[in-house]
């Protein structure tokens, strides 16, 4: 009997992969699709080019922000990315040729970075659902991540919520970004940086204003 034709599958789109890996991990993903493309420029866009050194990316996913970062010229070879979900790792290894990935644990940033930094880098973004992991967790992810950067660098997270998912301490400065309504759920992105470091990066920012405040509280649905 002839071989029966095996029908080709078609590929899976972004937003069902990260569906998929949702409803595997919904902890681990901490949003049920990928962030759009006004996010993704946003948090790309505090990427100061002046500066160099690796640029460290947390939670790439299925790459929108990485994809970001490219396409304001940085070099695919100036980019690591450190991905827990092995199924993302290995999408963005095909995706992204030239880019490192790091299939490994972003909260151990400097564990997991060992031996990768040739110099001091210029920033860290983060799409981590921090707002899962308690106060001190994300506490020590920024000062982490602050000894790794170089003295300008800026740490990036995007957030849900209303406040700054990292609690306000004099040890840095913490921008918001304008709430960006074109992405589901609305966002807004915050910059971490030490203090004097530069002038502000969200100008317009209504948050940029306010004076040191409590973190938000841990939200279940919530990312950043
Ligand atoms: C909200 S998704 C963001 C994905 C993508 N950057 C985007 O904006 O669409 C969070 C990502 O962080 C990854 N992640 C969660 N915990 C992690 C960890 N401890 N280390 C590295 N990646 C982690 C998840 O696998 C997921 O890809």
């Amino acid at each position: 009997m002839p071989d029966q034709p095996t029908r080709a599958r078609a590929p899976l789109s972004d937003e069902a992969r990260f569906f998929k890996s949702w409803l595997g991990n919904p902890k681990l993903l901490g949003a049920v699709l990928p962030s759009g493309p006004a996010l993704a420029e946003t948090m790309a866009g505090v990427v100061d080019l002046s500066l160099p050194g690796p640029i460290v990316e947390l939670g790439p996913g299925t790459g929108v922000v990485t994809r970001a970062l490219l396409k304001r010229g940085i070099e695919p070879r100036r980019l690591i990315l450190i991905e827990f979900d092995p199924s993302f790792s290995a999408l963005l290894e095909t995706r992204f040729p030239g880019v490192r990935v790091v299939n490994g644990d972003a909260y151990r940033l400097a564990a997991t970075l060992q031996g990768k930094l040739d110099s001091p880098a210029a920033a860290v973004i983060s799409s981590l659902p921090l707002l899962m992991r308690p106060e001190p967790v994300r506490a020590a992810l920024l000062e982490e991540a602050f000894g790794l950067m170089q003295d300008r660098g800026a740490f990036v997270q995007f957030t849900y919520g209303l406040a700054s998912p990292i609690r306000r301490s004099p040890a840095f400065i913490a921008e918001g970004s304008p709430r960006i309504w074109r992405n589901f759920p609305p966002a807004r992105v915050w910059a971490y940086r030490r203090p004097g470091s530069a002038p502000p990066i969200f100008p317009g920012g209504f948050f940029a204003k306010l004076k040191p405040q409590a973190a938000n509280g841990r939200r279940a649905d919530a990312n950043g």
